[in-house]
């Protein structure tokens, strides 16, 4: 098979099917001049979110979690420690060795599948879970359990947590898709406590992390420029160093107004007041059928878990509304399943390097038993790029208010997740927003540059660790 150049096929559309690309692009581009008003109604959203009012937490606020992690590792902490990384779609346990060198870590881990049907279970059952692959794991790893099960434990659980202190977390609300009754308001890590310890195996959670919170300090430890962590994956979200002083809603805690603390930004819940966010009518669908209705408006129309749901949605949408149009004769029930599609299904759209789309007619086939015309194709392949697109834009929005709250002209993005490691040109349109909404245009340089993170949520969280443990012996907070 050999690869060709696409250009010109866009020619041999129906006038029909025409029109509906032009629809879907009215639909799903948003251009700079919205882009911008959405950074600055998210600069105000950040910043609401520090306020007192923000710290009495509303379901439609975005939360801005203080995290208690008060400083950038130097790069000369060390130590072994676990990880339990519990993430939106895996599960991985770690040892970490930290510094046989200046920003040096050696890592073992394994990784499990979260069972989908975990996600809407129980509390008993996923705390459960989490300790036999803890339990497995040690066992595996180790001849001497004795010795694993005595190191202290950063728990990445990233999910909005309130912490009063850091080895502590209640769990404001699921995100993610995840419904598990009896979590939502109460602290997780004690009920995880107990089980280890009914189980035989007491270990001690020296702290809660999340992701975006692992990704800022894990990159800052081996790059003194990174400024801000990112998640683009199953969910999506952000981590910076904010200044004490700047933070209202704990004045109470009378630090020095320097004092650095780590914001997890919650941002996937930016916009569920329906501000400024341009959704579609699929948006409103996913938000709708959704466990949680009303909460992570900005995360349901760009994280993993919706890409592929936005894109079914459209195609159903001309199905039931333009008989004819698409599919005609063809049975649909397979793509009339709820969440049939994920996003690497349109990862492999916008990568067919075919000029007949033949990997995306195949996929058509052996996924949705569906047989595609090549003008159906053509049309999927533009919905896909204008999906994928409007993600990585709206993206970039969160980076560029973070920069602008903390007038940041320069710095390093730390960034993870499987959108932003795998979804074709991701990066790319991602920064081309940056230059629009940062009127960089005519720098050849990005000054604020996305790069691909130090592993956050096992690395991060034993830095997490060792920099909790350190204060603790030191006797600070
Ligand atoms: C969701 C979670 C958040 C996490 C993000 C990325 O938005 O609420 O805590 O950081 O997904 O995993």
């Amino acid at each position: 098979r050999r690869k060709q150049s696409r250009k010109g096929s866009m020619a041999e559309v129906p006038k029909d099917l025409q029109n509906q690309i032009k629809e879907f692009e009215d639909l799903f581009t948003v251009d700079c001049t919205k882009l911008k008003q959405i950074v600055d109604h998210f600069v105000h959203e950040l910043e609401k979110g520090l306020s007192v009012e923000g710290g009495n937490i509303k379901l439609t606020l975005q939360p801005m979690n203080v995290t208690w992690v008060f400083s950038f590792p130097t790069g000369n902490e060390k130590g072994t420690y676990l990880a339990l990384d519990m993430g939106g779609t895996n599960l991985r346990v770690c040892e970490i060795v930290l510094g046989e060198e200046k920003g040096g870590f050696d890592i073992t881990q394994s990784k499990y599948r979260l069972p989908e049907e975990l996600k809407t279970g129980t509390a008993e059952g996923l705390w459960g879970y989490l300790a036999d692959c803890l339990q497995q794991f040690i066992e595996y790893h180790h001849e001497n359990e004795e010795c694993l099960s005595n190191l202290p434990l950063g728990f990445t659980f990233s999910y909005p947590a309130t912490q009063e202190y850091i080895d502590h977390g209640v769990l404001q609300r699921w995100t993610k898709g995840f419904d598990i009754d009896g979590v939502e308001g109460r602290d997780v890590v004690a009920p995880f406590e107990e089980v280890l310890v009914k189980g035989g195996l007491p270990i001690k959670i020296a702290a809660l992390v999340n992701d975006t919170t692992g990704t800022l300090i894990a990159s800052a430890y081996t790059d003194p420029e990174i400024r801000i962590g990112c998640i683009f994956g199953t969910g999506v979200n952000a981590a910076y160093m904010e200044d004490a002083g700047s933070i209202p809603k704990i004045a109470h805690l009378k630090l020095p107004p320097d004092t650095p603390v780590a914001i997890n930004c919650e941002y996937g819940a930016f916009d569920n007041e329906h501000v400024v966010l341009p959704r579609t009518p699929y948006d409103l669908i996913i938000d709708r059928d959704s466990p949680r209705p009303g909460q992570q408006t900005f995360e349901k129309m760009t994280a993993g878990l919706y890409l592929g749901e936005i894109f079914r949605l459209a195609l159903i949408d001309i199905v039931d509304h333009k008989p004819g149009l698409i599919f005609e004769g063809q049975d649909v029930s397979k793509l009339r399943k709820p969440f049939s599609l994920d996003t690497s299904f349109l990862s492999a759209i916008e990568e067919d390097p075919y000029e007949n789309l033949l990997e995306t007619r195949e996929l058509f086939e052996t996924t949705l038993d569906i047989m595609t015309t090549q003008p159906e194709l053509e049309m999927c392949r533009r919905l896909a790029e204008l999906i994928g697109t409007r993600a990585a834009r709206l993206s970039a929005c969160g980076v560029a208010a973070i920069c602008k709250k903390k007038n940041i002209e320069s710095c390093h993005v730390g960034a993870d997740g499987s959108v932003f490691n795998k979804y074709p040109h991701f990066k790319a349109r991602g920064a081309q927003a940056l230059r629009e909404i940062l009127d960089w245009a005519d720098h050849e340089v990005d000054k604020v540059d996305i790069l691909r993170a130090e592993d956050g949520s096992g690395v991060g969280a034993a830095l997490i660790a060792a920099l909790t443990l350190k204060r603790v012996k030191e006797g600070n907070l």
